[in-house]
């Protein structure tokens, strides 16, 4: 199975979190950053010969490939539950010779567990310029953005999603919202499996693993990252930005 991104404005989001609109002569990579959408956002400065993209979706990586052939492209088999789950556990990141002045990782680590969060936020911080930025997303479960209207927090936003196509129950639901009530952080897998602060997640076959959406309060995110600036989301979008500089 493969997975193509339908979500634009990657570089208006990032230009914004990072104070910075000019992102011409410096090396950048994307971190899960599938086709390459952020290139083709009308604000983008990003020179595509200075871009680098590195994906756990081969098709992705080929699909960019062809669209923008003088950017890098690289495939990084590691195993990640919904995009990647015959992929590699731990594998380290590919040789890279290339420094880069910031690092954006949209919506990756949104599906991510958290070992693999922190361990790949080290890694990918060792690969920042002295004054560059590593900059990636995360979703607050109780922030409201797109639900805001309707009164719904981010969580609740998801659960009427999961909901709505039938995924899970209106009582499923409900109850995933009271359990999850206070939790520092959580994964909710399949629409309705939650696990609040642990990554023990049981044992799902390859054709049974659907999603799989973390939530961290920025509190909590605070506490994993204390130099990190949090910043609420913005440019329309309901993810929070880690912006950790170097
Ligand atoms: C929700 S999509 C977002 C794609 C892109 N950042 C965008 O905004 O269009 C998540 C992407 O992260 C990739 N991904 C997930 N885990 C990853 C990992 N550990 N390393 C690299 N890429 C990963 C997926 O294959 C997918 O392309």
């Amino acid at each position: 199975m493969t997975f193509t991104s339908t979500r634009f404005g990657q570089f208006t989001y990032f230009s914004t979190q990072l104070g910075d609109t000019n992102w011409s002569g410096k090396n950048i990579l994307d971190f899960g950053g599938n086709v390459g959408n952020i290139l083709r956002d009308p604000n983008s400065t990003i020179d595509p010969e200075r871009y680098w993209c590195l994906d756990v979706d081969q098709d992705s990586i080929e699909q960019g490939k062809a669209t923008f052939p003088s950017s890098h492209w690289l495939f990084y088999n590691r195993f990640s539950f919904f995009f990647n789950p015959t992929g590699v556990r731990s594998l380290p990141l590919p040789p890279m010779d290339e420094t880069f002045t910031y690092i954006v990782a949209f919506s990756v680590f949104t599906n991510t567990c958290e070992t693999d969060m922190l361990e790949l936020v080290d890694d990918l911080r060792s690969k920042l310029t002295t004054g560059g930025a590593l900059a990636f997303t995360f979703i607050d479960p109780y922030y409201m953005t797109w639900g805001a209207p309707l009164g719904r927090n981010n969580l609740q936003w998801r659960l009427d999603l999961e909901t709505e196509r039938q995924h899970i129950t209106a009582a499923q639901a409900n109850d995933v919202d009271e359990r999850a009530q206070d939790a520092k952080w959580f994964i909710l897998v399949n629409g309705g499996d939650l696990y609040l602060e642990t990554e023990d997640v049981r044992m799902y076959a390859p054709d049974e693993q659907r999603t799989f959406h973390v939530f961290h309060t920025s509190d909590y995110m605070r506490s994993l990252f204390p130099n990190a600036i949090i910043r609420p989301p913005v440019n329309n979008e309901m993810q929070h930005c880690c912006v950790i500089r170097n």
